[in-house]
């Protein structure tokens, strides 16, 4: 049932920490504070490229994966969603690894990725829920991401539970191919058992969430843009958004909003901001200056130093607890899903059954 919640969304949502929790205590050592996943079935310190696919919110997850694995493990990555990489067929190399994400682990076009590069002789690796799907079946490794029963249309606790072990296994791949030392391992580690406590307190914005909402869920349009790591948060604020409330969004990388995107700019198209106070802050703020000097309502997810440095440009703004930039993603992508839910009730859509949408695609 949905344990007193209006929807399953909102349960889902609620059920964010707890879905980290349980994903990171399968694959971590809170005691030593080191990454304890499964042994790889290759030698990690000898692929040269990983493959990463998915659809929908799962290949968003796979965007801040592949941050991660560049930044830290220093693997070149490709990705590509699910029904394009199909039909491409780039080359594989000897020895690479696939990364598939799938909540279900039954989306067809994911389940074809699969198969082709088990055919091309990738090792498969597959970040699941349901461990005992297709995927899993045919997969040469299975990671759980113990987020539990989904049962809302719209993925939430699924995401953060997937960017957990994304996050476990970059730290997994780059101390094993000499990237970083214990030290560091540690200190990553500890950014992610402390995520569970830093994800309950987001649930305390709910009333600047709703202030947000009430602006968002007058327009036909809404623009969400972040930069780095949180591009692909804005992705996933604007799928959620399109998906329930079914106002137009669309998400940019916000550096790219000066070659074409600006020109939709004005009153009645809000700005929705992922923008933390991490290094690329300042050149998000001076992106969100030009939007706002022509006439856009900007409104911003933040932190407290941020949440300083927006005023007189950002109408509302949510401040996000402080966390290690490493797990940004992973608390902003909380918030920004709730702005979506929010936006719905006061259209009154069908939260968890929106129009046109199934739980699991499993056609092409
Ligand atoms: C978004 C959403 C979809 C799924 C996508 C992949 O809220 O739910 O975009 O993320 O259909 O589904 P799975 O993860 O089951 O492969």
């Amino acid at each position: 049932g949905k344990d007193g919640y209006r929807h399953y969304m909102e349960k889902e949502l609620h059920e964010h920490p707890v879905a980290i929790g349980q994903t990171l205590q399968r694959i971590t050592d809170p005691a030593s504070k080191r990454i304890a996943l499964p042994d790889m079935p290759f030698d990690i310190a000898k692929v040269p490229r990983i493959t990463i696919t998915a659809c929908g919110s799962a290949f968003y997850a796979g965007m801040v994966g592949r941050y991660w694995l560049e930044s830290l493990a220093r693997i070149p990555v490709e990705i590509d969603v699910a029904s394009e990489l199909r039909y491409r067929d780039p080359p594989q190399p000897d020895r690479g690894v696939a990364l598939l994400i799938s909540q279900s682990g039954e989306t067809a076009d994911t389940l074809g990725v699969l198969r082709s590069l088990k055919k091309a002789g990738q090792s498969i690796v597959s970040v699941l829920n349901v461990e005992h799907s297709t995927m899993g079946r045919e997969s040469d490794l299975v990671l759980g991401m113990v987020a539990g029963p989904e049962i809302s249309v719209a993925s939430t606790k699924a995401f953060t539970a997937q960017l957990s072990v994304l996050a476990a296994f970059s730290i997994d791949f780059a101390r094993a191919r000499g990237k970083i030392d214990q030290a560091k391992e540690e200190a990553l580690t500890s950014s992610l058992l402390d995520l569970p406590s830093r994800a309950a307190e987001v649930f305390a914005c709910t009333p600047a969430i709703q202030a947000m909402a009430a602006v968002v869920a007058e327009a036909r349009d809404v623009l969400y843009l972040g930069r780095g790591i949180c591009t692909p948060i804005a992705y996933e604020g604007a799928l959620k958004l399109k998906e329930i409330s079914y106002i137009h969004a669309e998400a940019y990388a916000a550096g790219e909003l000066k070659h074409g995107p600006i020109s939709l700019i004005d009153r009645t198209v809000p700005v929705v901001a992922i923008v933390p106070s991490n290094i690329l802050f300042e050149k998000t703020l001076s992106n969100l200056q030009e939007a706002k000097a022509r006439g856009g309502r900007v409104l911003a997810f933040t932190d407290a130093a941020g949440a300083e440095r927006l005023k007189g440009v950002a109408e509302h703004v949510v401040v996000l607890p402080d966390v290690d930039a490493f797990v940004v993603p992973i608390l902003y992508a909380i918030p920004v899903q709730m702005l979506a839910y929010e936006v719905a009730l006061l259209k009154g859509t069908d939260v968890d059954q929106p129009r046109n949408l199934a739980k699991s695609v499993t056609v092409e």
